[in-house]
């Protein structure tokens, strides 16, 4: 059986590598809440604001296993909760050592839509099974590797729910395994997220996401840049290194600046699942 030949595809590891050279972002967020929007404005803003190469990608479904694993999940028979989050960490221990350990080690930065966190969320917040049980099974699965930032896209049920509706209703989509679990299931999401982000406000940084995409876009760019200052290369006028880079990127300019690779991606970006796994080069 032949294997796709992606871009990123690199051997995959069984020994850890150095990524500390590399910048590691996760978005999470309830169903609604913009995400993949997001990822992809924050992978253009990346791109110009680093000058490093870019990659987007999700969970589940950033690789090729990953996208049948994504099927079987997502779409599958119904199925215990524990085989859902053995899936789940299934796809993020393949994830982790085929596409984000080596992007990582090359001192790219990788957006994930959706990481361990989702997990937490949905399979202990959600599901009801044991938080520490689903996040060391986690851990165990990526051989402890967690982003430089997570940033949560918080909002309240009902707006996450109409946005869901609207997007079926546009799409001709049919909600999926988890989308259909109920509004229950959803409030224990979010205040599973909250916790988390309670509990490590080091590592991540909680966005109100109820405004339109231009507004979240700049708020998630502002919280983000003196997280990534040390990354940022220093303004030849101002003062603050972060000060060059503190323009937002509209979703228009990020479709009429991006590269080929980039404008597929960006035009993708009000869709619900955009280009799973895309490398936006530096901007030029
Ligand atoms: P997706 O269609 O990608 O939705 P979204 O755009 O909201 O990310 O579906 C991902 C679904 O999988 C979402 O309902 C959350 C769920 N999920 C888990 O339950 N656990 C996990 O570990 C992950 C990564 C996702």
């Amino acid at each position: 059986m032949h294997e796709p030949k992606w871009e990123w595809c690199t051997p995959v590891k069984s020994e850890k590598c150095d990524t500390s050279e590399g910048i590691f972002i996760s978005l999470e967020g309830g169903d609604g809440s913009g995400k993949s929007t997001q990822a992809t404005l924050l992978g253009q803003w990346c791109g110009e604001a680093t000058g490093r190469e870019v990659i987007l990608t999700r969970e589940p479904g950033g690789t090729a296993l990953g996208a049948q694993l994504r099927q079987l999940v997502q779409h599958g028979e119904d199925m215990a909760p524990r085989t859902e989050a053995l899936l789940y960490a299934a796809d993020r221990a393949h994830h982790v050592a085929a596409l984000i350990r080596p992007a990582l080690e090359r001192g790219a930065v990788v957006i994930t839509d959706r990481y361990l966190d989702s997990s937490v969320a949905y399979q202990s917040g959600g599901r009801e099974l044991g938080a520490q049980e689903i996040k060391d099974l986690s851990l165990w699965a990526t051989d402890s590797l967690l982003p430089d930032v997570t940033v949560l896209l918080d909002i309240d049920e009902a707006t996450a729910d109409a946005r869901r509706h609207a997007r079926e209703a546009a799409q001709g989509e049919e909600p999926d395994r988890l989308e259909r679990a109920g509004q229950e299931f959803h409030a224990r999401v979010r205040s599973a997220y909250r916790a988390l982000a309670q509990d490590d406000p080091a590592r991540w940084l909680v966005i109100d996401a109820s405004g339109t995409v231009e507004e979240v876009h700049a708020a998630l760019v502002s919280a983000l840049i003196p997280r990534l200052a040390s990354h940022l290369p220093a303004s030849p006028s101002a003062g603050d290194p972060a000060d060059a880079h503190a323009q937002a990127i509209t979703p228009d300019s990020a479709i009429a600046t991006a590269s080929g690779a980039t404008t597929a991606l960006a035009a993708t970006a009000d869709l619900a699942h955009p280009d799973p796994t895309a490398t936006l080069g530096p901007a030029s």
